[in-house]
């Protein structure tokens, strides 16, 4: 018979011990700094109507014309498998009429997000990201706190060497000379563009500026400013958010070559990178999204918001700060059958304690006990064996210093909730 070999499916990931570690400090980290800017947590489904994510991204976009995961359900319907958070949160706020509360109203999300993309290092089919969006304040003051938020977040992780791009990449009122002048500015390439630009030249040529073939890229070279096309709105509005930054000291680099792969934004977009991670250096990135509510059937609501790309934060942090990785609190080593009962009853008590306790074997020599509890980094090594419970004392062991010494049966708890505190 031949054995079936199963694996993951390419592009997607198993996120083990110790990683998981990082995700869990980065998560926490994330919620922390979130929640005292008034983000709150909202979990929208992983699954949304197709027409969700087609038109809030764009048609033309890579990720609605290459990138989604999208089936027919059986009840005939085209679902799709969200490549982003902003749409199905926009879809919720509208939906749930979240529009109604006091603004501004503030959320965060965390989950899986799925984009068939080319894996390569730094790019999963199935990705994670933690996101924020804010409805209801068009003030700069809004963009910078966002900003400045993602940059606490970071900062608190001890990921300094970043690089804060930030652009304005116009309005409704301002984006259409600067159409024009992408219009013109390829013009007379469109032998060179791929087919695909060829048809975003028509459709909606800001997109030529995000395509990934080498050609088009090529092709870019010198082309029109997004910033020197901005009405005095959008100037005065970018022009105030960098002042902002200034005031709470997030430095920033301003990149008027930066454009967002998705088609909502409006004014300011911005993109977090880091020298330590390879071609996908973008550790996060987002935007203001000023007319998306309205496109869902809302109200004329200004939007701002970002994501983090987990992956990409947590390989940083493997790559560039110390980490220390939880280990048990204590081993005990177990010496015959009376104190093989009594140690599991040892172990579930501290255990009910919410301390970390690993059981040793009776079977096993207690060398090859220690060598167990060595191994797993245990703080502390308790042995019990029939004269321990006669006499009602343990032995311990340190292991990272080697001291050692009694307990009496009872303070077990006490001593070690008191050396790992
Ligand atoms: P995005 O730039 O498409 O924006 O993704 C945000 C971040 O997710 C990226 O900077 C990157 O760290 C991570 N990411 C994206 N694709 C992948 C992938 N295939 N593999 C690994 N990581 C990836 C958005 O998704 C917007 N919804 C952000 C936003 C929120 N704008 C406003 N609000």
């Amino acid at each position: 018979m031949s054995s079936l070999q199963y694996k993951a499916l390419k592009g997607m990931q198993d996120i083990l011990p110790p990683d998981i570690y990082l995700w869990q400090k980065v998560e926490a980290v994330a919620r922390e700094v979130f929640s005292s800017y008034g983000f709150q947590e909202i979990r929208p489904p992983v699954v949304e109507s197709t027409n969700v994510f087609t038109r809030s991204i764009g048609e033309n976009t890579d990720i609605v014309e290459k990138e989604m995961y999208t089936f027919t359900d059986k009840g005939d319907r085209s679902i799709s498998l969200r490549p982003e958070g902003t749409a199905s949160v926009v879809r919720c706020y509208v939906e749930k009429n979240l529009h109604t509360l006091p603004s501004p109203q503030k959320f965060y999300y965390a989950g899986p997000m799925f984009r068939y993309e080319r894996p390569q290092s730094g790019r999963f089919r199935q990705f994670y990201q933690i996101g924020v969006e804010a409805f209801g304040d068009d003030s700069p003051r809004m963009d910078a706190e966002v900003i400045s938020m993602l940059r606490h977040c970071l900062e608190r992780l001890g990921l300094k060497e970043v690089t804060f791009n930030v652009n304005s990449i116009g309005c409704a009122e301002c984006r259409p000379a600067y159409k024009e002048k992408l219009i013109e500015f390829f013009a007379g390439g469109l032998d060179t563009l791929c087919p695909d630009c060829n048809r975003r030249y028509s459709s909606n040529p800001l997109r030529i500026l995000d395509c990934k073939v080498e050609r088009c890229k090529d092709m870019r070279q010198g082309v029109p400013k997004v910033t020197d096309s901005l009405c005095s709105g959008c100037r005065t509005h970018f022009d105030s958010l960098l002042s902002f930054l200034e005031l709470l000291g997030v430095s920033y680099t301003v990149n008027p070559d930066m454009v967002r792969g998705l088609d909502y934004y409006t004014r300011t977009t911005f993109e977090v990178t880091s020298e330590n991670l390879g071609a996908q250096n973008a550790v996060a990135a987002g935007g203001r999204y000023d007319r998306l509510v309205k496109e869902f059937g809302g109200p004329e609501t200004p939007a701002i918001g970002f994501a983090m790309g987990m992956e990409r934060i947590v390989e940083l942090l493997k790559n560039t700060v110390a980490h220390a990785f939880p280990t048990p609190d204590v081993f005990l080593a177990v010496i015959g059958d009376m104190a093989a009962r009594e140690s599991m009853v040892i172990a579930d008590r501290l255990r009910g304690k919410g301390l970390w306790a690993e059981l040793g074997d009776s079977g096993n020599s207690l060398k090859s006990q220690m060598r167990k509890a060595d191994r797993l980094s245990s703080k502390y090594v308790f042995i019990i064996g029939d004269d321990e419970l006669k006499s009602g004392r343990l032995k311990w062991k340190k292991l990272s210093d080697s001291s050692h010494g009694e307990i009496s049966m009872f303070e077990i708890t006490d001593f070690l909730q008191k050396s790992s505190s």
